[in-house]
């Protein structure tokens, strides 16, 4: 067997210790399949004296992470503190300088900072990899990278955020409003106290522009992820889904197309007729669509210790092997800078609900604005009545361009029989 693969880490939080966890409880299995032990001599996290739950004897402590990346006798540096700037940065960056391998599961980091790290992998020599920081455990980079690299792919889209997943699906099981619904995920510790980064998509966005680089040989951008998230999404809105065969899921989705590199991330109706709209609690999936080999699906936890460190030590593995592709699927210097399509050129049909007062004209009015706009209705939905209170409308609009759509809904927002700021979901066309 070849000598020992030696790794320091820095991070021992959920990811961090969840690692340590796995090299220990299968350091056979892994040698066998690495080659060569992996063994850790080196750790580095904020306070020394913390219980992680896991032995840290043997290994060399460093209070500061740069220094260890820097100087530990290590061959590999795990990076797992987090942020897309700060020592996590600096972590990955003395590390390649000093010609080591980098593993990484910070998304943020990647997503901001990915194209100029890879570029620096690259001189260096050295193996980035970052399995991890799309979609937890699922091996959706090294598909990507490796498994699907005879295809062109035409889509990747995906459930990214297992948080929102889980909120939708238990207001939907449940019955249960938005608020009520993060507030207990909140207090059980599945969403973080400031839920901004999972709630209003910029998780999904951060994986999304990686999943673009990998699929489209792109430079990352991810400031050209367009970002809805799902505050605005209603019981009403998820119950008029069920009766019209679709199911509303935060999805990311990318593609090439005549205006340039799509990247959106927005919660939206997915029908019931396609495996994704199953997809359920916290639990994240990803599509990718090759040419040559059609529709494949990923689907697994994307989240927790033990997912995220199985993700990490496969990228270990792959160094131990010597086993190494381009961290972005092709050279760093080859990724290309695609202008971003915008969200006003989207075309595909809509799901539009009005809260109106029950009177005539209404509806007359509605369908005047929508026909200036040359955008027509498929299907409407009204049913309740009353005089006091404002009532639904469902409307199933047919394709039309997004810029028409945003324009009649600003008009119909004015109108004095319309109560609330319309809402508008669109409808995923996914075939
Ligand atoms: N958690 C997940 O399920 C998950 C899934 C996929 C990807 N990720 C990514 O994995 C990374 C780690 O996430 P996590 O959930 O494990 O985070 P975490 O539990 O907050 O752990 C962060 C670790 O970094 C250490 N740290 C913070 N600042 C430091 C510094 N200046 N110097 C040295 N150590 C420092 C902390 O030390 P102390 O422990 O001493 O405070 C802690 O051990 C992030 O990039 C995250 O996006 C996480």
């Amino acid at each position: 067997m070849a000598q020992p693969l030696r790794i320091a880490i820095a991070g021992l939080g959920t990811v961090g210790a969840g690692t340590l966890r796995v090299l220990e409880e299968h350091a056979e299995l892994l040698a066998a399949r690495a080659g060569a032990p992996l063994t850790v001599t080196a750790v580095s996290a904020k306070n020394k004296t913390k219980d992680r739950g896991v032995s840290l004897d043997g290994f060399t402590w460093f209070d500061d992470p740069v220094a260890m990346a820097r100087e530990a006798e290590a061959d590999v540096i795990v990076e797992l503190i987090g942020g897309e700037d700060g020592p996590a940065k600096a972590v990955c960056e003395a590390a390649l300088a000093a010609g080591r391998h980098v593993v990484t599961a910070n998304k943020a980091l990647m997503a901001v900072n990915g194209a100029a790290l890879a570029d620096a992998a690259e001189r260096a020599d050295r193996a980035l990899n970052f399995e991890a920081a799309v979609a937890g455990g699922i091996p959706i980079v090294k598909a990507l990278r490796e498994g699907l690299a005879a295809n062109a792919i035409t889509r990747v889209y995906g459930i990214l955020n297992g948080t929102c997943n889980y909120i939708l699906t238990e207001m939907r099981e449940q019955r249960r409003s938005f608020d009520d619904v993060l507030d207990e995920a909140q207090k059980l510790g599945y969403a973080e106290a400031e839920p901004s980064m999972d709630v209003d998509g910029i998780d999904a966005g951060q994986k999304l522009a990686l999943l673009a680089s990998l699929a489209f040989g792109s430079r990352i951008n991810f400031d050209g992820v367009y970002t809805e998230g799902i505050r605005r999404i209603s019981l009403l809105d998820i119950d008029y889904a069920e009766e019209l065969g679709y199911r509303i899921k935060l999805l990311g989705s990318a593609r090439r197309t005549e205006y340039g590199l799509e990247q959106r991330v927005y919660p939206c109706m997915v029908d019931q007729r396609f495996p994704i709209a199953h997809v359920e609690g916290a639990d994240n999936a990803v599509v990718a669509i090759g040419d040559f080999v059609g529709d494949t699906m990923f689907q697994g936890q994307g989240a927790g210790a033990g997912p995220t460190a199985s993700a990490v030590v496969a990228d270990i593995i792959d160094i131990a092997r010597e086993h190494r592709a381009p961290t972005l699927g092709i050279a760093a210097s080859g990724l290309e800078a695609l202008p971003e399509a915008p969200i006003g050129k989207h075309v595909g049909p809509y799901y539009v609900r009005l809260m109106v007062s029950d009177r005539p004209g209404v509806i007359a009015d509605v369908t005047a604005v929508f026909r200036d706009e040359a955008v027509s209705i498929e299907s409407m939905i009204q049913r309740a009545r009353s005089e006091t209170e404002a009532v639904p409308v469902v409307l199933n609009m047919h394709e039309c361009e997004e810029a028409a759509m945003q324009r009649a809904l600003s008009r119909i927002a004015t109108l004095d029989s319309v109560v609330e700021e319309p809402t508008m979901i669109r409808i995923e066309s996914l075939a």
